[in-house]
């Protein structure tokens, strides 16, 4: 392996064959903070945001960390006191979002269930925006804003028909996807929203899909938001930003995106040609700023060999690291400490009871029980889609910054589960 190719590198490397995460060990942690262990690395978010900062060094620009990708509080401080806003889907997250000193008015909330009362919690916050998902939902938005003697500010979800060529269920620009309103529907829509006294349309917003790692779908989605823009915009309503969502991808094993600042060059210098470099810009990163600057630690329990399948069995699960049983996604899974020793080919699997519980399929690993991995890109959607299959705590969490290990999450208890429940 070569140092560098390590997703996470350079803050998490190995060093006299240990790996590191900043300045600890990971074998430190594991012991300390007991196993499964989610680790964030700070300076790896931090690093991950300022490629973006340096894209829009200069223009108008805001990024919303997308917090779907990892809520936990401490991250989104990370995010806060680094002057990012927020991207949100639920009321719960703009809660959350409060609860970690980011403010309303640096949120815009997504997704296309929105119910009556969180268009109404997120109105009286006072965020910045409503990314609206459907005709439906901007007459409901408006009977809910006019209620509470407010205006709501909008900007309609596109969908631009355009294939991200990702996995089918993280696709969401295309025409047979739930998100946004068709692109030969859109002109009519903002035409409804600016007949409405409930709402002011603020800017157009579009987001494709997740884990995208080439340019073109980027550029087309692009252009065809401008070509509506100028279409909007002839018909007398002004659109003041323009919200390009998120979707960049990361390595998780060999993939190579365009990193965000080679990406946002290509793409302002197309705004720039056609005439739109001078908006207000607005993106939704959430993977691309966290992925990488996380691991998961889990314990090897026994290794079960088979005629057909070696299996190692880890104690981190489906409920803690549900991104393979989901889209059968691949990632890394590591040694703690490096040696020359022979290998043997394993299913890498959880306690859960589910075939579907496996976390990496054929690795090849020098492993014995008690032995800790560590599995690579955890940062993103996992803790945040982590569950309490099979009665299982989940997972805490350790934010490191330099040689300081910050535990933002405890590990849930089975007391914490049943808190809420009752015998009849
Ligand atoms: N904006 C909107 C409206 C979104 O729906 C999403 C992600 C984002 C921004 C952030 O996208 P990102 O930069 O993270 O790609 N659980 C899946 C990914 C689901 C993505 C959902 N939407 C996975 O583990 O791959």
């Amino acid at each position: 392996m070569n140092p560098s190719d390590l997703p996470g590198a350079p803050f998490l490397a190995y060093r006299d064959q240990q790996l590191f995460i900043e300045q600890l060990r990971l074998q430190d942690l594991a012991q300390q903070h007991g196993t499964p262990l989610f680790v964030y690395s700070k300076a790896g978010m931090l690093h991950a945001l300022s490629a973006y900062q340096r894209a829009f060094a200069g223009r108008k620009a805001k990024v919303h960390y997308a917090m779907k990708a990892n809520s936990s509080l401490g991250v989104l401080q990370v995010f806060a006191k680094a002057a990012c806003g927020f991207d949100i889907v639920s009321a719960g997250e703009l809660a959350r979002v409060l609860a970690a000193g980011g403010q309303a008015k640096d949120v815009i909330f997504s997704g296309v269930g929105k119910t009556r009362a969180e268009m109404q919690l997120a109105l009286q916050a006072g965020i910045a925006c409503f990314n609206v998902e459907s005709e439906a939902e901007l007459d409901v938005l408006n009977e809910v804003a006019l209620s509470l003697g407010k205006v709501a500010p909008v900007s309609i979800r596109v969908n631009p028909n355009v294939d991200p060529k990702t996995h089918p269920y993280i696709s969401t620009g295309l025409k047979g996807n739930k998100f946004g309103i068709a692109h030969e529907r859109t002109l009519q829509a903002y035409r409804h929203a600016a007949s409405l006294p409930g709402l002011k349309v603020t800017g157009i917003d579009c987001h494709i899909g997740s884990q995208i790692t080439t340019s073109e779908p980027y550029l087309d989605a692009l252009d065809k938001v401008l070509d509506l823009v100028e279409q909007i915009e002839s018909a007398g309503i002004p659109i003041h930003h323009l919200d390009f969502g998120g979707g960049l991808g990361i390595n998780y094993n060999g993939d190579t995106p365009p990193a965000a600042d080679a990406l946002w060059a290509t793409l302002l210098a197309r705004l720039d040609a056609r005439g739109f470099g001078d908006r207000q810009l607005m993106i939704e990163p959430g993977r691309s700023l966290v992925g990488n600057a996380g691991v998961c630690l889990s314990q090897v329990q026994f290794l079960k060999p088979g005629e057909q399948k070696n299996f190692c069995i880890i104690d981190a699960a489906m409920n803690d690291l549900p991104r393979p049983a989901m889209y059968e996604a691949y990632h890394q899974i590591v040694p703690l400490t490096l040696s020359d020793a022979a290998t043997q080919v394993y299913d890498v699997v959880g306690p859960v009871c589910e075939s579907g519980d496996w976390i990496g399929r054929d690795r090849a690993l020098n492993v014995q029980a008690s032995d800790t991995l560590a599995v690579l890109s955890a940062g993103a959607y996992c803790m945040s889609m982590a569950s309490n299959y099979n009665t299982r705590g989940r997972p805490a969490e350790v934010l490191v910054d330099g040689n300081k290990a910050h535990v933002i999450r405890t590990r849930e208890t089975v007391a914490d589960q049943m808190r809420g429940e009752c015998l009849v």
